[in-house]
């Protein structure tokens, strides 16, 4: 066929251009399912426990990922400011995950462990209690709420699905025991509590690596 005929027919050139395109990306993205840098944890990365789970989900309620991204990039401005890039390795056991696409606020890919508890609820409470100029709004009813009775009402269920993921591929993850548990774990903790927990787990894994 010639080139020519190819270019004249809107039909073809849609069909032929679909073609290249899936192929291409086929190549492209298949491997990555196959690639141990992206499908093994990297060391340290465990699942996150009932407490750090009910955590994540106020984060998901909160609408946290609308103003910060946990996706640090490979460049010098960020690794300065945020510590060790973000490595696929680390998000195994996200579903979903929270690399989020805007940055009003700082990355929180690796802010585990750079404030205190304290700080971090403060902060949460009343931004401006701790940094006068943020424009980061206020969450003060999070420790007012109990987490079982929001976030942590059906923890069970939602570990059984986290633990179906992680099976399908192979990881390590809950045991029965571990899931029984979950709501004594929780126990009276407020949905602050179990968000800090979060916050302070994030990215720690890859912390002290340069
Ligand atoms: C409207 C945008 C917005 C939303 C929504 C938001 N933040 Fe922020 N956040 C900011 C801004 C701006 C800052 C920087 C000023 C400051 O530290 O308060 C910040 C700072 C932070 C910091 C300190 C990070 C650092 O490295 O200094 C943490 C932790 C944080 N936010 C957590 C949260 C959590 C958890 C939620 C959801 C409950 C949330 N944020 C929701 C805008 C937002």
């Amino acid at each position: 066929m010639k080139h020519e005929q190819i270019e004249k027919s809107v039909p073809l050139l849609v069909i032929l251009t679909l073609a290249v395109v899936i192929w291409g990306g086929l190549l492209e993205i298949v491997p990555l399912f196959f690639q141990k840098s992206t499908t093994t944890p990297v060391e340290g990365t465990k699942p996150y426990d009932a407490v750090r789970l009910a955590g994540r989900d106020i984060y998901i309620r909160e609408g946290c990922y609308n103003c910060h991204s946990q996706m640090i990039r490979p460049f010098r401005a960020e690794t300065e400011r945020y510590g060790h890039y973000s490595v696929a390795g680390e998000y195994v056991y996200d579903h979903p995950f929270q690399w989020g696409s805007k940055r009003t606020g700082p990355d929180l890919h690796r802010v585990g462990g750079r404030y205190s508890d304290e700080w971090q609820r403060a902060h949460l409470i009343n931004p401006r209690d701790v940094v006068p100029e943020s424009n980061m709004p206020a969450f003060p009813w999070l420790a007012a709420n109990k987490a079982k009775d929001t976030v942590g009402a059906d923890i069970e269920k939602k570990m059984q699905v986290m633990r179906t993921y992680a099976n399908v591929r192979g990881l390590p993850t809950y045991s029965d025991e571990e899931i029984q548990k979950a709501k004594e774990t929780i126990g009276d903790k407020t949905e602050l509590d179990v968000l800090v927990a979060y916050l302070q787990g994030l990215g720690t894994a890859l912390k002290n690596v340069k």
